[in-house]
């Protein structure tokens, strides 16, 4: 029987409980909502670029862990990306997330802890609604993003 527990590991509880990066960046040039209609979740990213890199990034809303600790960490490992690195990361994380293929746990650092939800459908798109906001704010989208 599936316990949403076996996915918790310490530092998932950890960025859960304490998420680095949760605020609102006033001067932010990119400000994108993401929203899970399935269970409501909803997130705001703020992002402050140069037009090339992400110098700043902050998100806030409420969701599960899984998509809090997500968010967490997917804004510390994108402070200070270029929008390029930031577009293969994403795409490193999705593979991460979603496929059985190999992955560079060195260059993904902490966000190897989220490789589990591969395991749990549902949970896939908890740990990618952030990510998916990201990558549609970075391109200039200002419609909501949702998983449905
Ligand atoms: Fe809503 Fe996880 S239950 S994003």
């Amino acid at each position: 029987m599936f316990d949403i527990k076996d996915l918790y590991q310490e530092i998932i509880v950890d960025h859960n409980r304490s998420p680095r990066n949760f605020g609102v960046i006033d001067d932010a040039d990119k400000i994108l909502e993401g929203f899970n209609p399935l269970c409501g979740d909803k997130l705001k990213l703020y992002i402050k670029t140069d037009g090339q890199n992400i110098n700043d990034i902050a998100f806030d809303g409420t969701g599960c862990a899984i998509s809090i600790a997500s968010a967490s960490l997917m804004t510390d490992a994108m402070k200070n990306k270029s929008i390029d690195e930031a577009e293969s990361l994403f795409n490193e994380f999705h593979a991460l997330i979603t496929t059985e293929d190999k992955f560079d746990s060195e260059h993904l650092g902490k966000l190897t802890v989220l490789a589990g939800v591969k395991d749990f459908p549902g949970r896939v798109k908890c740990a990618s609604l952030c990510w998916h906001t990201l990558r549609s704010a970075l391109v200039g989208d200002n419609k909501p993003v949702t998983t449905e």
